[in-house]
């Protein structure tokens, strides 16, 4: 068809978010608490997971149903055996404008030439201190927080696009706020602050450790005056704003005190190819079945048409001042 399938609120398919693993070599507190994802959990077994053949074979559907923006998330995505491979063969798709991965940048040293050679566009780093204790304290790893820092400069060395993702939590790490963000101005990177979520059942979310948009804000602007920059596309996640002195800009992902459902553009895939389209959701469509039970590409594209047709998700601005009820899926399971 012409243009981008749309759902019911009129929102236009354009961003596939493919998550390649459940696993991490983290366990962020907000994400995987160890007591929870320790030694014992069950992590889905590699025979249940997309081949990177049935990958980029969905990737060509979501093409067909509009889709301009990849990612690529897990858990850490690194892990996959052969990444660099699954880039190729997106790179492959055509009509892709962007090409993403998010990552916690460990392994960046390792494959950043790769991937940025077999045609990955950018990565997306998580950072959320440049304090030892609490960097370590937050992602619960005994890797130094160098690991990180040398996972970023290697992205900028070879040549890929990278933006850092600080995870806001009162009283977790609201003290490194203004820390970030004055190595991200000397840095040059671009840095964005994301509001806490109440992603999955397992982190103990509450209210109270949202460090609203507002007050980040306020408190970035304080050292460094900021304005802000209208979106470059509809629908962007972040809020931009420019430091007055040409500094450089931040954003912020204000996902609790300013949702952007109205936008929302975005389908993920679980690593077994299940589709959700929304972050909160608590199940996603069985698309594996399909693609491994002999389904022609048509037929999945009526699938996807029908399935994007009827959406009409828009968790966040239906949060209540307590937070979502209800099972969702975790977000080392989807990616964020
Ligand atoms: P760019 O393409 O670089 O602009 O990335 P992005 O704006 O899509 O942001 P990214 O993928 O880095 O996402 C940053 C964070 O924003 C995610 O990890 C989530 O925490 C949050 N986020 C992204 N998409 C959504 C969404 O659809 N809903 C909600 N509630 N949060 C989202
Ligand atoms: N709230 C907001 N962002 C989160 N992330 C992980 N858990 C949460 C949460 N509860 C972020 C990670 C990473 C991206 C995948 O999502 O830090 O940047
Ligand atoms: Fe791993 Fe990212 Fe989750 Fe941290 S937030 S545990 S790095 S997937
Ligand atoms: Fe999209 Fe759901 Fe996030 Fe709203 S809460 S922006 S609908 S993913």
């Amino acid at each position: 068809g012409a243009g981008p399938l749309l759902d019911r609120l009129g929102r236009p398919l354009t961003d596939l978010r493919i998550s390649v693993t459940d696993r991490c070599n983290f366990r962020c507190r907000y994400c995987m608490p160890r007591e929870l994802f320790g030694a014992d959990h069950a992590f889905l077994p590699r025979s249940e997971l997309l081949s990177f053949e049935e990958i980029a074979r969905l990737a060509r559907v979501f093409r067909r149903g509009g889709v301009r923006k990849l990612r690529l998330t897990g858990g850490e995505p690194l892990l996959r055996g052969g990444l660099p491979d699954l880039v190729a063969m997106l790179a492959e798709v055509g009509g892709i404008e962007d090409l993403a991965m998010t990552s916690n940048g460990v392994l960046l040293p390792k494959f950043a030439d790769r991937l940025a050679r077999n045609g990955l566009h950018r990565v997306t780093v998580s950072l959320d201190a440049l304090d030892e204790g609490t960097f370590r304290a937050l992602a619960d790893t005994p890797l130094p927080l160098s690991a990180v820092l040398d996972g970023i400069a290697a992205a900028r060395q070879a040549g890929l696009g990278v933006k850092v993702n600080t995870v806001v939590q009162r009283g977790g790490n609201d003290h490194q706020l203004e820390d970030l963000a004055a190595w991200a101005r000397e840095e040059r990177v671009a840095l964005r602050f994301i509001e806490y979520m109440d992603v999955g059942t397992t982190n103990g979310w509450v209210r109270d450790k949202v460090v609203p948009a507002d007050e980040v804000r306020a408190r970035i602007d304080a050292l460094w005056p900021l304005e802000e920059v209208p979106p470059r596309v509809a629908g962007e996640v972040a809020t931009r704003f420019r430091y007055r002195d040409g500094g450089g800009e931040i954003g912020i992902i204000a996902s609790v005190t300013k949702p952007f459902c109205r936008t929302c553009t975005r389908a993920r895939i679980s690593a077994i190819g299940e589709l959700f389209t929304c972050l909160f959701a608590a199940t996603g469509r069985d698309l594996r079945a399909l693609v491994r039970g002999g389904r022609t590409d048509e037929e999945l594209s009526a699938v996807l048409a029908r399935h994007w047709g009827g959406r009409a998700d828009r968790a966040s601005e239906l949060r209540g001042e307590g937070g979502l009820r209800g099972p969702r899926v975790e977000m080392s399971y989807i990616g964020g």
